[in-house]
């Protein structure tokens, strides 16, 4: 048996304990040959790739990013280094020359939603929820999460006691594109007095409203907004487009606007922090190394079975697996009776609402 793995999309933190763990079980349990495939769908593209044999994935379980590299603009059905062209018969035709038996495939939405097509044009996949954001469908979890969330959580922390200090209003921007779940999740560990998500349009006035309530006691708030929230009577806040890619905007200063709507509606000083890519760096928290690690090696029973054309997923708790055709082009945002939100009002915190 030779397997290949890539990871492809935006790192984020377990991205080499799913490909330890795959690695390890094909090659203890199967005797298998294992390649690593370089910077995503790319290497198979270009003809980049690397033997992981037991030794090169020792260590490694603890190690942020990916030690395979990775892409976010590589789609074989839009190549961008060929103007666009699809070149999707070249990768095929390398998948055979390697004598790849079947290929793991770590990503996000954009990246599942590729190897669907390539599953449907015969290539034998298995894929591995990966992203910080947690918008895949049809799993509760993507490792990567539970690493962003406790990366916000602290930082939240660390805010609460300067605008403790100063009487200020403090904004902490999370990743998480159309999802709110970074912001929420992170938003109550942290203990934050408003959560602003892209599922719930928030009212610029009545943010205001609650943050002048606490100008005199207790004299600070904490607010964490994801870089996909915006007013009820405006868009999101687009940092860049760029050309040639599957996924095209970047969001990201919604903080910093808020930061300045406020500042001309309050006396107390307005601050904003934008978390940026500290969220999706360094190493894995214990849960998602965990969790990293039995999508691994459940992805190597799929391949044991020939179980192709399936993504691990979490379901109520348990491991199981779902149809990539289910999952491509889908998303997963948070619900407005999510059990989070309802806490949430119980504890006095506003939704911007
Ligand atoms: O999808 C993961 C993510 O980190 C999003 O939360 C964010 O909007 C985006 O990727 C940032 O992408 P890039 O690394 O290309 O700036």
């Amino acid at each position: 048996m030779h397997i290949g793995i890539l990871t492809g999309g935006g790192d984020c933190p377990g991205l080499n304990a799913v490909i330890r763990a795959v690695s390890l079980a094909l090659i203890n349990e199967c005797g298998a040959k294992v390649s690593g495939i370089r910077q995503g769908f790319l290497g198979l593209i270009e003809k980049r790739t690397l033997e992981l044999d037991s030794l090169v994935v020792s260590g490694i379980l603890a190690q942020g990013g990916t030690i395979l590299g990775t892409h976010n603009r590589c789609d074989p059905f839009h190549y961008f280094a060929a103007g666009g062209a699809d070149v999707s018969a070249q990768l095929l035709a390398y998948v055979a020359e390697l004598q790849l038996d079947a290929v793991v495939v770590i990503g996000g939405d954009g990246t599942m939603a590729i190897a669907e097509r390539l599953s449907r044009l015969g290539l034998p996949v298995v894929g591995v929820p990966k992203t910080i954001d947690n918008d895949l469908p049809l799993t509760e979890r993507s490792f990567g999460f539970d690493s962003a969330v406790a990366v916000v959580a602290e930082a939240l922390d660390r805010l609460a006691t300067t605008a403790r200090s100063h009487g200020r209003v403090m904004i902490a921007e999370t990743m998480g594109r159309y999802a709110g779940w970074i912001a929420l999740e992170g938003g109550i560990a942290g203990a934050a007095d408003v959560i602003l998500l892209p599922e719930l349009p928030y009212e610029l006035e009545a943010v205001a409203e609650f943050c002048r309530a606490r100008e005199a006691e207790p004299g600070y708030t904490l607010i964490c907004i994801a870089e996909g929230a915006h007013p009820r009577d405006a868009g999101m806040v687009v940092h860049q487009k760029l050309k040639d890619s599957p996924d095209p905007l970047r969001l990201g200063g919604v903080g910093a606007v808020l930061a300045h709507q406020l500042q001309e509606r309050l006396g107390s000083e307005v601050r904003s922090t934008l978390l940026g890519h500290v969220q999706r760096g360094g190493t894995p928290t214990a849960f998602d190394r965990i969790l990293a690690t039995q999508f691994g090696s459940y992805a190597a029973q799929l391949l044991k079975h020939g179980r192709f054309g399936r993504m691990v997923a979490l379901q109520a708790g348990a491991l199981t697996d779902v149809s990539l055709a289910e999952v491509a082009g889908g998303n997963r945002r948070v619900p407005l009776d999510h059990p989070l939100l309802q806490a949430a009002h119980g504890l006095g915190l506003s939704l911007g609402q």
